[in-house]
């Protein structure tokens, strides 16, 4: 497995504890230090006991010796980022260096597998990187490329992993193909989800499906926002609409945006693609331009109440990763929200269950920034709460001690964790996306 984050190593845990022999490589020296002590560098639900399992049944390991990696497995995953570049488009770079490594070091036939999220035709790309290095050392050694895009979940990256909706692999080897339904049988026991198809419309599924549930998303904050001015409620309307089964409940909910490592660079990138091929996908140009607004919906809503200039305020923060479950705050509304608070003045005191240390390697030394130990600890003293992940533990809380620990009883609601009418007796005064608050 290249690439040893969120997705290589979610996914040699699962192909280890099924009976692989699975060997995991990365470039970053602390990592694998990190996984050799025995400590797992990511928040995954499950995962610590999983490699500890599977590390003890000598089934998984570590290292950073690429030669050693190429030399292992017979399949070759490559599981490395793939950010986006300065002008929206993935940055192939690692996932190039990832088939260099490759074809530098293989000894013998090699099933590469692209697990990275790669936009269409990147399987040529890492097939000429592998066949350039082969050229290079005079080697004459056959190898396949398939394509196997990852749609796992983080925050519930296993079970998405063990017990998977669909399984996409784009081939069109027959022996490839073959090889990747035994890889993947332990996992459907039940009844196969395979869906084979070609290499570029594999890689096309899987930008079409973030973007199809971006676009959800955007959608449903945009009707919240109407809502919000036509004296409607969000809440009410999902479930008028989710209903509709051609609809559906799943991933209806307005809030403060979309974030994390992959819908903002995959919805870029699609764009980008396009654009190459002299196509405009105006849907999704929306879709991004709504989100960029969206989370900046809970810094308006407390400059309306408390002014543009926030100094001498404080603000209690409840939620810094980008979902609950996981500790990635890559593109997290909170940084947004956060960013713009201290910058307009304020003191922010910061709570998340699992994202502190991430936090403060983000946002480093802030003067005015305080990493709370507990949700209550955060509201001491704050002129007002603001919720941006909707973590379980955050949702019923001692609203009696918590309205005592705040200066003044405001929630901007990020997530709309509470009902308007309960809370409002309660005492507070409430701020949620797409329903009737203090501000309707
Ligand atoms: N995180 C998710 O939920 C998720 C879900 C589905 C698909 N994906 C896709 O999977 C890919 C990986 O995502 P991630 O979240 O696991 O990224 P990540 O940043 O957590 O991990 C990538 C790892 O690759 C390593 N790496 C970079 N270059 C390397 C090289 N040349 N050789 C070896 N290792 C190298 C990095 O050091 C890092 O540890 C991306 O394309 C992403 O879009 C992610």
């Amino acid at each position: 497995m290249i690439g040893s984050g969120y997705v290589g190593l979610v996914s040699s845990a699962c192909f280890a504890d099924v009976g692989n022999d699975v060997l995991c490589y990365d470039v970053d020296a602390r990592k694998i230090a990190i996984l050799e002590r025995g400590e797992v560098p990511i928040h995954e639900p499950g995962l610590p006991e999983l490699i500890a399992r599977n590390r003890a049944a000598g089934r998984l390991q570590f290292t950073t010796d690429a030669a050693a990696a190429v030399a292992h497995g017979a399949v070759q995953f490559i599981a490395v980022g793939t950010p986006a570049d300065e002008d929206g488009s993935a940055d192939l770079k690692h996932v190039v260096a990832a088939a260099r490594t490759i074809g530098r070091h293989m000894p013998e036939s090699r099933l590469v597998v692209d697990k990275s999220t790669v936009p269409v035709g990147t399987a040529d790309a890492v097939r000429h990187a592998i066949a350039d290095e082969l050229a290079t050392r005079g080697a004459v050694i056959p190898f396949t490329v398939v394509s196997n895009p990852e749609f796992l979940k983080e925050g519930a990256a296993i079970d998405d992993f063990t017990r998977p909706d669909r399984v996409v692999i784009g081939s069109d080897d027959a022996e490839a193909t073959r090889t990747m339904r035994m890889l993947y049988a332990p996992f459907q026991r039940n009844h196969e989800r395979l869906i084979v198809m070609d290499v570029r419309s594999a890689e096309l599924t899987k930008y079409a499906a973030n973007a199809m549930l971006a676009t959800r998303i955007s959608f449903m904050n945009e009707i919240a926002n109407l809502a919000e001015r036509l004296g409607a409620d969000i809440e009410q309307v999902r479930r008028g609409i989710g209903s509709d089964p051609r609809i559906g409940f799943h991933f209806l909910y307005p809030g403060l945006g979309y974030g994390g490592s992959c819908f903002p660079k995959d919805v870029k990138a699609i764009i980008r693609t396009a654009a190459n091929v002299g196509v405009d996908l105006d849907v999704l140009a929306a879709v991004e331009r709504v989100n960029e607004a969206q989370k900046r919906v809970l810094v308006e809503k407390i400059v309306r109440r408390f002014g543009a200039d926030l100094s001498g305020r404080r603000f209690a923060v409840w939620g810094l990763a980008f979902k609950p479950n996981t500790d990635d705050m890559r593109e997290a509304p909170s940084r947004v929200l956060i960013s713009e608070l201290l910058r307009r003045g304020a003191a922010v005191a910061v709570y998340d269950p699992a994202a502190m240390t991430e936090a403060q390697r983000v946002f480093g030394r802030e003067p005015n920034l305080i990493y709370a130990a507990s949700p209550l600890a955060a509201a001491d003293g704050a002129d007002a709460l603001a919720i941006v992940t909707e973590w379980k533990e955050f949702r019923s809380p001692d609203f009696e001690t918590l309205r005592a620990r705040l200066k003044q009883p405001v929630i901007f609601d990020g997530r709309n964790l509470y009902e308007p009418a309960d809370i409002r007796r309660l005492g507070f005064e409430h701020y949620p996306i797409g329903r009737q608050g203090a501000d309707a």
